[in-house]
């Protein structure tokens, strides 16, 4: 499907507004997105596993206004208004408004609160800009006359919609693994939408855990947004978005042979890339912090010790997400709980695990 197929021709122009909650999990990259071109294509293909207790719940109200000058919205989080939202819902309209044409007859008004505390550090634009992308897609389902209106088409326009207010909250409308970016060897894979990974996955692989452990709840000294641009011009970037795509390649026997090992290998080797990019972009930058390192440190004496199939992730930030295996999961946990929360800020972690998408709320 192409970007034309998108846009929402004829719409009933009548139709007074109606109120929609959606809540919405985040995600956690296994090959990660890092570096876009316009319009929030991606550099390269990513994969991610969908959550499941880390997720948004937004209720869009919106009411039909008198004129359709401009765009018109509020936003709360947890009851409370917040302005400093605005310029990045006013980014997304504009960018989805040949798509969604009914933005400007409507006054919006956004209620959204977060499983998780919104100061963790854990970055709530997956799962916020995928709920809000699908109340939009309720909207968009009351609103139009004609057209073909299968389930694929609204969920997939929604990942379409949701990639436009942040790139990977395209992977956050449906589960449990969902690829982003055109791979050769993923059919129907797309730069414009999430799609589902298509291969048979090993049992080793289903429910999955990622215990969350929030090293740093500060605000991250440089945003997603601006890393991605320093990939322009980037001495190594090259290689790194062929890299992604070889990455991808090898997951797909992995996911089918069951075989833990070389998966620990490519996802740690993912997100040490990920901060290798930072920390050889210019400017220069690091976020993971001292206690960052020392998780990793122990994570890797504990596997060495123990050969138990532990391993860890992280995204633009310096919080780590553990990732294993349900049948090693109460041994893990110990560990996890033991010695690893020490170096949590204020002793804080979340479990969470391998989820299934978003959902409508009646
Ligand atoms: C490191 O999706 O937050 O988490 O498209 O600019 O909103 P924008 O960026 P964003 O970048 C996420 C980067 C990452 C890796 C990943 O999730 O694939």
């Amino acid at each position: 499907m192409a970007e034309k197929d998108f846009i929402l021709k004829n719409y009933n122009k009548n139709f007074v507004g109606d109120k929609y909650s959606w809540s919405s999990p985040s995600n956690i990259a296994l090959v990660k997105y890092w570096g876009k071109k316009e319009q929030q294509i991606p550099a390269n293909p990513s994969i991610s596993f969908t959550l499941d207790a880390c997720k948004t719940t937004t209720t869009l109200t919106c009411s039909k206004k008198e004129n359709n000058t401009d765009f018109s919205f509020e936003i709360f989080l947890d009851g409370e208004k917040k302005d400093d939202f605005k310029p990045k819902i006013q980014t997304f309209f504009e960018r989805i408004e040949v798509y969604v044409p009914f933005l400007r007859d409507y006054h919006f008004i956004i209620d959204t609160k977060n499983t998780f505390p919104h100061s963790s550090g854990i970055a709530s634009s997956a799962s916020g800009m995928s709920a809000l992308a699908l109340c939009l897609m309720s909207v968009e389902e009351d609103v139009i006359l004609d057209g073909d209106y299968s389930d694929e088409y609204f969920y997939k326009k929604a990942s379409f919609l949701a990639r436009l207010g942040s790139g990977s909250a395209c992977r956050s409308i449906e589960g449990d693994l969902i690829v982003w970016g055109k791979h050769k060897e993923i059919p129907n894979s797309s730069d414009l939408f999430g799609v589902k990974y298509p291969f048979e996955v090993h049992e080793n692989f289903k429910n999955y855990h990622d215990t969350i452990l929030l090293v740093d709840k500060g605000e991250k000294q440089v945003s997603s947004t601006v890393g991605h641009n320093l990939m322009h011009d980037h001495p190594y970037a090259k290689q790194r978005f062929a890299q992604a795509h070889e990455n991808l390649s090898k997951l797909v026997s992995i996911f089918k042979e069951g075989n833990l090992k070389s998966f620990i290998e490519i996802v740690e080797s993912e997100a040490l890339t990920l901060h290798g990019m930072m920390m050889t972009s210019m400017p220069y930058f690091i976020l993971m912090k001292p206690n960052t390192l020392e998780i990793i440190n122990k994570i890797w004496r504990f596997r060495q010790d123990t050969d138990l199939h532990i391993c860890f992730t992280l995204d633009a930030g310096a919080n780590v997400h553990i990732l294993y295996p349900e049948k090693e999961a109460k041994e893990i946990y110990e560990f996890i709980n033991n010695e690893l929360v020490v170096y949590c800020q204020n002793g804080h972690y979340i479990c969470d695990r391998i989820g299934f998408g978003a959902k409508k709320i009646s």
